[in-house]
């Protein structure tokens, strides 16, 4: 966890002495805590991280994770576990401990994306004079880059979701709702090994599969219909993304046509992908063939972003996106095509940005799949 440390001090034009992670009550949990402390599970309610320049680290855990928190650290000497009582009789201990540790450190970093109000007016009370500096631009260029071990989580995260996909036209039958063929995936990815889903599970049928962020509801499924559903998988803590859409019963040959114009869109932008390239040429690479199609301006979105600790894990590819694409990132890639009132057909996939170009992390097939009603 000492290098993860190091990483983000590097990442800051002028370091502070001494980074501050605090966590609020769930769904209020700083994703950057769990890059700094590897910890595969746990909520963390009310903990708080504190990080050196020197690497170290130190938890203030619940006793509600204790056991799982000296687990994690056992065997990295860089960090140190306190299990801050939660008595009511005692609600001043983390402040004593914390204000012990931090004796004479007066510049510390805060995650500004994540901490809460509430927590910020607390510290501030707690240490009148200290300099808090937003640290969120540290965390998010470190966590952008993935280390080995991330990658390998993603990847069975993807390779989960790829095992689900593969199944999906085999649950397609007239009548079931949005509802149900969503249970279904997210039913799947956790037999599968899965801890819960990444995001809120998308499936949309027929125009409702021209809502990119579409939540399902009781619609169910009718003879030619487009269908659209995106999910991804958790696996110790992270995430993978994923699409496909499928066509349902009596053909529609414009919808045919979209698909594989949505295929092409994808396999050009992966073809300039590379780390030093602006997110931006990616984008535009599949924007131009969508452009030059009949449905020119139905792209509606970035045509990505990266995965990790959250779903949309800091750097997103669009139009304007200068910033490039780096050796080890892991990005979505998902171009999409909606006709509001009609349908949509949305291909994406997670990728890992390599040396020379990338490799899939989501295998399922992306071809136009017209399933019998
Ligand atoms: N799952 C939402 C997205 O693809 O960004
Ligand atoms: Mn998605
Ligand atoms: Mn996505």
């Amino acid at each position: 966890m000492k290098r993860r440390v190091e990483k983000v001090f590097r990442q800051l034009e002028n370091p502070p002495d001494a980074l501050l992670l605090a966590n609020a009550t769930d769904p209020f949990i700083d994703s950057s805590f769990f890059y700094l402390f590897d910890v595969p599970s746990g909520l963390f309610e009310g903990s708080v991280a504190v990080a050196f320049p020197d690497g170290a680290l130190h938890v203030y855990s619940s006793p509600l994770e204790a056991e799982t928190a000296h687990q994690a650290a056992k065997d990295d000497p860089s960090v140190t576990i306190h299990v801050a009582p939660t008595s009511p009789a005692d609600p001043k201990s983390l402040e004593r401990e914390l204000a012990e540790l931090l004796r004479g450190v007066s510049r510390i970093g805060l995650n500004f994306r994540e901490l809460t109000h509430e927590w910020y007016r607390r510290l501030d009370k707690m240490r009148p004079g200290t300099t808090w500096v937003d640290a969120s631009a540290g965390f998010r260029k470190a966590r952008v880059t993935k280390d080995a071990a991330e990658v390998e989580r993603i990847r069975r995260a993807a390779e989960i979701g790829s095992r689900v996909g593969r199944e999906i036209p085999g649950w397609l039958a007239e009548g079931i709702t949005e509802l149900e063929l969503a249970a279904q995936i997210e039913h799947a990815m956790m037999q599968a090994g899965a801890s819960g889903r990444s995001f809120t599970t998308i499936v949309g049928f027929g125009p409702k599969s021209a809502e990119p962020h579409y939540y399902p509801q009781e619609r169910r499924l009718a003879s030619g219909d487009s269908i659209v559903c995106d999910f991804g998988a958790w696996y110790r803590r992270y995430a993978s993304d994923i699409t496909r859409s499928f066509h349902f019963g009596r053909h529609d040959d414009e919808m045919a046509r979209v698909h594989t114009t949505v295929e092409a869109a994808q396999a050009a932008a992966l073809e300039v992908i590379r780390p030093g390239v602006p997110g931006k040429e990616a984008h535009l690479a599949a924007a131009r063939v969508i452009d030059a199609s009949p449905w020119k301006g139905r792209f509606t979105h970035g045509l990505g972003h990266s995965v990790g600790l959250a779903v949309h894990d800091g750097y997103s590819m669009g139009p304007t996106t200068d910033d490039p694409l780096e050796e080890g990132m892991v990005v979505t890639v998902e171009p999409g095509i909606y006709l509001p009132g009609r349908g949509g057909v949305r291909i994406e996939d997670d990728i890992l940005v390599t040396k020379n170009g990338y490799e899939f992390l989501t295998t399922t097939p992306r071809g136009y799949l017209e399933v019998e009603a």
